[in-house]
C-alpha cells in the first residue's frame, strides 16, 4: 500500500496560520492536526486532531450538522479553505450518499469518469464485477435501483485503487435489506483491498458492525473515540455488541427510539449541493470530474 505518497493540504494563508511542514508522516493513512474550518466566521471544525492507520476501518458518528461531511470533504481535498495540517494519501476516493452518476453516460463510463489517462473499459468492468454489477455496465444510470446506483458509485471509487476510502453516509438512502447487502459488500471490499476507510454514518449499529474504531464528532473536534475490538463477523445479538451500542448511544446523547432519521436535514439544500458538485468538477478525487 502506497501510504508513503502523502500530500499535505495546507490551510489558506488568509486564515492565519502558516500550515507549513512540521507533521511527520509516521506511517499513518490520515494525520490531521489543529484543523479549523469556518463558514462566515463560524468555526464548524476547530482544533481537530485525527489519525487513521493504514488499513484501518474508522466510523465517524455525530449529530447532524456537527461537521462530519465538512471533515470528509477536507480529507478528500475538495475543500482547502482550512487552517491546520492535513496529511492524506494521494490515492483516495469518495462515495457520497447520493451516488451522483452522470445521467447521460452509461454506467461503465461513469465508473471511469475523471480517471487520468485513457483507461480501458475493462478497468470499469472489473470494478463493476467486484461490486456485483457487471451485468449493468451498459445501463443508463436512471435505470438503476438505489442499491445498484450506490454500488456503481463504489465501483467508481474502487477504480482509483484508493489507500483511503471516504464514505459519507453511503447507505443512508437505501432500504433495510439493500443496506445490509451494501454493508457486507463494503466489509468484503475493505478486507480484500486493505485500504483505510473513514465511514460517516448516523447508524450506531452500522458503525459497530463494520469499524475497528468509532469516533464521535462534537463541537468541532473528535470528542470521543473507542476501539470496537469484537471479532468479525459481528452479530447484533452478541451481548458485547449490545453493551457497546448502549454506551455509544449514551455518548451521543441519543435515546434509542430517537436514533434513526435525525440525519439529512440541515444544510443539504441546493446551494450546498451545487457547491459540492463544483468542487468535484475541479478535483479528480471524487470521480465526478470533467471527462
Ligand atoms: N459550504 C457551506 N457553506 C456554509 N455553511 C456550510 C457549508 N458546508 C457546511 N456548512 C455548515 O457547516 C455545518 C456542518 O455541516 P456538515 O459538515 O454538512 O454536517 P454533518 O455532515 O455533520 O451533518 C452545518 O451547520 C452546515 O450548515
Ligand atoms: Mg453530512
Amino acid at each position: 500500500m502506497a501510504t508513503d505518497v502523502h500530500r499535505t493540504v495546507e490551510g489558506s494563508q488568509e486564515e492565519g496560520e502558516s500550515g507549513a511542514g512540521g507533521v511527520a508522516d509516521g506511517g499513518a493513512a490520515v494525520r490531521v492536526r489543529g484543523l479549523r474550518r469556518a463558514f462566515g466566521g463560524r468555526a464548524v471544525i476547530d482544533g481537530l486532531r485525527l489519525d487513521v492507520a493504514p488499513g484501518e476501518f474508522v466510523a465517524l458518528l455525530g449529530r447532524s450538522g456537527c461537521g462530519k461531511s465538512t471533515l470528509l470533504r477536507v480529507l478528500a481535498g475538495l475543500d482547502r479553505e482550512i487552517e491546520g495540517h492535513v496529511l492524506v494519501p494521494d490515492r483516495k476516493a469518495v462515495a457520497f450518499q447520493a451516488p451522483r452518476l452522470m445521467p447521460w453516460k452509461r454506467v461503465w463510463r461513469n465508473v471511469l469518469l475523471g480517471l487520468p489517462g485513457s483507461p480501458e473499459r475493462a478497468v470499469a468492468d472489473r470494478a463493476l464485477q467486484e461490486v456485483g454489477l457487471g451485468h449493468r455496465a451498459d445501463a443508463w444510470p436512471k435505470t438503476l435501483s438505489g442499491g445498484e446506483a450506490q454500488r456503481a458509485s463504489l465501483a467508481r471509487a474502487l477504480v482509483r485503487e484508493p489507500d483511503l476510502l471516504l464514505l459519507d453516509e453511503p447507505f443512508g438512502a437505501l432500504d433495510a435489506l439493500t443496506r445490509i447487502k451494501a454493508q457486507r459488500l463494503v466489509a468484503e471490499l475493505w478486507r480484500e483491498r486493505g485500504c483505510a476507510v473513514l465511514l460517516v454514518t448516523h447508524d450506531v449499529e452500522e458503525a459497530l458492525l463494520l469499524a475497528d474504531r468509532v469516533l464521535v464528532m462534537e463541537d468541532g473536534v473528535i470528542a470521543y473515540e473507542g476501539e470496537i475490538g469484537l471479532p468479525r463477523p459481528r452479530a447484533v445479538d452478541d451481548p458485547r455488541f449490545a453493551s457497546l451500542r448502549t454506551r455509544l448511544l449514551d455518548r451521543l446523547g441519543v435515546e434509542a427510539d430517537e436514533e434513526e432519521g435525525h440525519e439529512g436535514e440541515g444544510h443539504e439544500g441546493e446551494g450546498h449541493e451545487v457547491e459540492v458538485e463544483a468542487a468535484n468538477a475541479g478535483v479528480d478525487v471524487a470521480g465526478v470530474g470533467v471527462a
